[in-house]
């Protein structure tokens, strides 16, 4: 689809962009531009949160854990409640699940139901909050697959594959939001004098391979001898393979999105402690792998392509081997993956 020109007169926003790409599915019925223009309303109200997040007491914890048994900060619940506002309303949706939530969230019974639900990250990264390093949202769109009309566990688990659409929000230097509904990854740059999202990275494509290695080795000595020798080739000390350079944020988004961008692996192995490793498969790992592969990349757990995973739990974690195709291609042939990369 031939992208609108880029001079300021004529700025492409999100909401011209997702009318555009509707207008390219025959059978769109605007149900999931709604959503999308949902998201990117709440991309703009967590930003402005993030923000300021120094100036309006809401660093720190929230004093509670969530079903992770992870300390929730502030700004993970703020993001969370900003998430189900922006989108319980709009009747396109039958139901939402978050990492902030044990179980899934019903619409409540004032509100129309639809055929979609929503799964999310709501905030990213949220060790990095206090010292103002990036963080992030992530979603993941997925069609109902149920009969009741009301949305039930069975319609958010479904592999990977089946996402209607996914993206993120990276709160960084600027605010970015990075989506795809299959025809394509996008990245739009938050104006905030105009409060608008404007097309900046249209259709991203993913180097084949990359400088970046993204992986926290403080887990050395418990990962598994493959892993071992994988990462001991992506540092270049094993295989005559080219050394990368590792960068290491601790926010996935904000990882995932420079190897997106400039080319390179994100790697979350298991480890003896955590045997399916820490990311968690519906809200981080699926949505991210849609995007990278839309941009040409890959995204394995070390056995099968990501997106082939059925899950069983909502809050279920996965391995992460996932950026730029060669690299990835590595990290199956060490492991020794037989399947298809996708
Ligand atoms: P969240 O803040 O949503 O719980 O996610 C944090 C995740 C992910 O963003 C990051 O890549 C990973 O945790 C870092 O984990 P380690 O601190 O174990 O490296
Ligand atoms: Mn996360
Ligand atoms: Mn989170």
């Amino acid at each position: 689809m031939p992208v609108a020109s880029q001079s300021p007169t004529k700025a492409v926003t999100i909401e011209r962009f997702i009318v555009e790409q509707e207008r390219l599915l025959p059978h769109a019925t605007g149900d999931l531009s709604d959503i999308l223009y949902d998201i990117a309303l709440a991309a703009k109200m967590i930003s402005s949160k993030v923000r300021r997040a120094g100036l309006s007491d809401i660093l720190g914890a929230a004093g509670n854990e969530n079903v992770q048994g992870e300390m929730q900060q502030k700004l993970d619940v703020i993001a969370n409640e900003i998430m189900v506002q922006a989108l319980e309303a709009g009747g396109r949706l039958c139901a939402m699940a978050s990492e902030e939530e044990a179980e899934i969230i019903p619409i409540p019974p004032s509100f129309r139901t639809g055929k979609y639900v929503v799964v999310f990250d709501p905030l990213d990264g949220s060790s990095n909050i206090d010292v103002n390093v990036p963080v992030g949202t992530i979603f993941s769109v997925l069609a109902k697959r149920q009969s009741a009309p009301h949305g039930e566990l069975g319609d958010f688990l479904q592999p990977g594959h089946q996402q209607v659409a996914a993206g993120y929000v990276i709160y960084g230097s600027s605010t970015m939001l990075v989506y795809t509904t299959g025809q394509g990854a996008h990245g739009f740059t938050l104006d905030p004098s105009i409060g608008e999202f404007l097309l900046s990275h249209p259709h991203i494509r993913t180097p084949s391979a990359g400088k970046f290695l993204s992986v926290n080795d403080s887990y050395e000595a418990l990962w598994s001898e493959p892993v071992k020798s994988l990462m001991r080739r992506y540092r270049g000390l094993e295989g005559g393979h080219k050394a990368k350079n590792v960068r290491y944020v601790g926010s996935l988004v904000a990882d995932f999105h420079r190897n997106l961008l400039a080319g390179g692996v994100f790697c979350y192995p298991p480890n003896a402690k955590s045997p399916k490793g820490k990311l968690r498969l519906l809200y981080e790992g699926n949505p991210m792998a849609f995007i990278v592969e839309q941009a040409g990349g890959a995204a394995i757990d070390g056995e099968r392509r990501l997106l082939s995973i059925e899950p069983t739990e909502l809050h279920q974690r996965a391995p992460l081997y996932i950026g730029s195709r060669d690299d990835v291609a590595l990290a199956a042939e060490v492991l020794g993956m037989t399947g298809a990369l996708a």
